[in-house]
Parts: C-alpha cells; structure tokens; sequence
C-alpha cells in the first residue's frame, strides 16, 4: 500500500488550506507551488471544498492535492470520487478506521493520545497524524511517545507555526508538519497570492 510519507517524499511542510471560493483553488495551489511546496490538504470544511480539490488535480501540473478533515467515511469517498491522492482526519473512529483499512489509499488518521496511537498501529497505520499538536503538548509530547513507540511515525498539526516548526522537524518520530499559517483563510479570501508564495519560500 503506497504511504502518505511516499507522497510527500522529500516534502515536510503541508500546508492546511481552507478554501471558500473555488476559484481561488487553482491561484492558491499555484501560489504555494511557486514557494516550493508542491503537496496541499484541502480541508473538507467549506462547500467549495470537493470542487476545489478536483480543480487544483486537473490543472495545477506538480501539485499534489489531498483532503483533510475528513471524519467518516462517506467524507472519505467524496474526496477521493473527487480526485484527493490522499486523505488526512482529525481523529479516526472505528467506522473511518474500518473503512480505510478495507480500502488501499494513502491515508493519514488521526490520534491524539498514546493509546489511540496504538490502536491504530495495530489496525496497520505506522503513519499518523496527531492533532491537536500544540494544545497536546507540542514537540515534547511527540517526543514522549517515540520512547515507548519508536515504530510510529507522525504528521503533526494543529498550532504549529513557523517559529516552532523546527522544534518538530527534527523529531525522529516526525516525518512531516502540517498547518495552515502558510496559507491562512484570511489570506486566500484576499487573493494574497504573492504573500502566500513568499511563506511558502520560508519553510
Ligand atoms: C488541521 O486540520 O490540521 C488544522 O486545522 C491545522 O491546524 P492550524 O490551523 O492550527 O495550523
């Protein structure tokens, strides 16, 4: 099964966007492709969500467009239906987990506390998201849980901003971030695209 880690290859930053207008998709996907980072979780949060993920896949050439959000699993099949290579939850419920383990896209589910880290490695998720990283406890959180689970590795998000992106970076356990202070909602609605570009260009 391909991993989100094989995905993102030698990207480790993920910008987490919100788009409220599709047509901002496509200049937003460009935007952040022209700073370097080539890989985007659409968040499942707004109406344009669904659309703005087929359109980035279907113009935006070396962009690699993901949802997140996601929270069951019929969330799960309209992003993939619309063209999503991959998929990011916040939590994982039995249903979502089932779901995808029946099901072979790469998938990032998500935990919070160290056993629901371990149900889901069980289940034959090595690769997870953990969220809410900040209010959890951070880089020292992650770090705690590498100890007694080396054999996981995470996505955190949540909180995280380009001040203490590196005390995550540099985890063993950590083989990418994601957050949206690269691409904020505010920005996007005001089709900051050079802005965007530049806080792409800083990671
Ligand atoms: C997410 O869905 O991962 C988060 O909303 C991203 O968190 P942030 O907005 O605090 O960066």
């Amino acid at each position: 099964m391909k991993m989100v880690r094989d995905i993102l290859g030698d990207v480790r930053v993920l910008p987490v966007v919100v788009i409220d207008d599709v047509a901002d998709a496509v200049p937003l996907a460009r935007s952040l492709l022209d700073g370097g980072l080539p890989v985007i979780e659409v968040t499942l949060r707004t109406a344009a969500a669904l659309e703005a993920i087929a359109a980035i896949g279907k113009e935006v050439a070396g962009c690699i467009v993901g949802a997140g959000s996601i929270t069951d699993p019929h969330g799960a099949d309209q992003a993939r239906r619309a063209g999503a290579q991959f998929g990011v939850s916040p939590g994982t419920t039995r249903e979502l987990r089932e779901f995808l383990q029946a099901d072979s896209w790469p998938f990032l589910p998500g935990a919070a506390t160290i056993s629901e880290v371990l149900e889901l490695r069980d289940a034959g998720f090595s690769q997870q998201k953990l969220f809410p990283a900040e209010i959890l406890g951070g880089a020292d959180y992650l770090k705690a849980i590498g100890g007694p689970v080396p054999d996981v590795t995470f996505c955190p998000t949540g909180g995280i901003v380009h001040e203490t992106m590196t005390d995550y970076l540099r985890l063993a356990n950590v083989f990418a971030i994601g957050g949206s202070w690269i691409a904020p909602r505010e920005l996007i609605r005001r089709k900051s695209w050079p802005e965007i570009t530049a806080r792409a260009a800083s990671v």
